[in-house]
């Protein structure tokens, strides 16, 4: 029987970080994943990284490539309808962010894990997962392997692995996130949008190193990039909205009319990917059952406009490590703890996402006083010097403290 301190059920950001500080500390992990390393490497997603995950990178020894290639940025322009406000972020804050695509980020754990010996079981699905449910108990995850992980393998055959400890960071579809929520007494916390986003990949030139988010009374619009010859365009839409009520010329149409001011026109190019991105919150707590932990989008889900969810993951699992660590030297305190320590950022960033979707974003169907109210407000932070380093402090993110034991 194979065995292992902690079984991890997702190779994404929370998974892999996870595994990443458990070995730091000298604790073995598997990390399952369904999908193939090349889609997990391959699939765009977000592409902020705050200056508290930029910080773990670096002093766990994965920043070198991220401090060579990644755009670092220091400010970021909000856009009013042709009118741009330059929020100074690094001024302000004394902090900065990057851009580095989710995927980039994800290429350089796996590449980590693997060459310091690590396992990550691609084309995998776990099948069950049992004997996590019983309380944490002084003695915890001391000399047993209670839980078991049935799974089959990447050539289709069923297998088991016992663990001490399972995590599930498999995002927000996440079957062991809906049982706490639904069977286990637990609650899920859900906020819904009336818009959503459409996103497209161009083959372009940057329109200009700094992101700007464009509020326009036909609707937002956000330019961002991926590198200096890819760029992520998004621009507000129906939730109901399919790909093909998108053409090219409608894209364009809404990018420049949103985003455009008169001395910046938005970079063009061949469009060769397109999607809609649904807007959600929601909030699961417990993020633990006994010997079960939820880390990341299996627990929480942003909307995308704050750029949050990668780093909430991240610092999720900067708190889960150490817990485990002293789990599995007997002191069960700071895991008993884990949702707790963490649920007051995952707020925050919670706040700030829905705070900047709902300024910057014009509800369908709202009303004159609903959009006049929203622009007061807006302007109202842009023009305060309060307001502007409120909106950056939020942005740049918390520190995520050092909590190696
Ligand atoms: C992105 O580049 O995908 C991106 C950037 C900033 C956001 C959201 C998404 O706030």
């Amino acid at each position: 029987m194979n065995t292992t301190e902690v079984a991890i059920i997702g190779a994404g950001p929370a998974g892999l970080t996870l595994s990443h500080l458990l070995h730091l500390q000298g604790v073995e992990s598997v990390v399952f994943e369904g999908r193939s390393r090349t889609e997990v490497e391959s699939t765009v997603r977000a592409g902020i990284l705050e200056q508290g995950t930029l910080d773990l990178m670096r002093r766990t020894g994965v920043g070198e490539r991220m401090d060579r290639e990644a755009d670092i940025d220091e400010g970021i322009d909000i856009s009013v309808a042709g009118n741009r406000t330059r929020i100074a972020l690094t001024e302000l804050t004394g902090h900065h962010v990057a851009v580095y695509p989710q995927h980039e980020y994800l290429i350089d754990f796996i590449a980590r894990r693997l060459a310091d010996g690590g396992t990550i079981l691609f084309n995998t699905t776990v099948d069950s997962v049992s004997g996590f449910e019983e309380p944490l108990a002084a003695n915890a995850g001391m000399g047993e392997y209670p839980v078991t992980v049935d799974y089959t393998d990447e050539s289709g055959n069923s297998a088991t692995l016992k663990a001490k400890y399972v995590i599930a960071a498999d995002g927000s579809a996440s079957p062991y996130r809906t049982l706490i929520s639904d069977t286990a007494g637990g609650a899920r916390h859900r906020h819904e949008y009336p818009y959503a986003w459409f996103g497209v990949l161009v083959n372009a030139p940057k329109t200009q190193k700094e992101l700007i988010y464009a509020t326009h009374p036909e609707g937002f619009a956000l330019i961002s990039t991926r590198s200096d010859s890819v760029q992520r365009y998004y621009v507000q839409c129906d939730p109901d909205d399919t790909v093909e009520m998108w053409s090219d010329d409608r894209i364009w149409d809404a990018l420049h009319t949103r985003a455009d001011t008169p001395d910046l026109t938005m970079s063009e190019g061949d469009i060769f990917d397109k999607s809609v991105l649904r807007f959600r919150s929601a909030v699961t707590e417990p993020m633990q059952l006994g010997r079960l932990f939820l880390a990341g989008d299996a627990a929480h889900t942003v909307p995308p406009t704050g750029a949050k969810g990668l780093n909430l993951a991240v610092a999720d699992v900067a708190q889960l490590a150490p817990g485990l660590v002293k789990a599995l030297r007997g002191d069960v305190s700071h895991l008993e703890s884990y949702t707790d320590l963490v649920l007051p950022r995952i707020w925050r960033g919670q706040h700030f996402s829905y705070w900047m979707s709902s300024m910057l974003h014009e509800a369908p169907n709202g009303t004159a006083f609903e959009s006049n109210r929203r622009m007061a407000e807006l302007t109202a932070v842009l023009e305060s010097e309060a307001g502007r380093r409120y909106l950056a402090e939020q942005y740049v993110g918390l520190d995520i403290p050092n909590h190696e034991v």
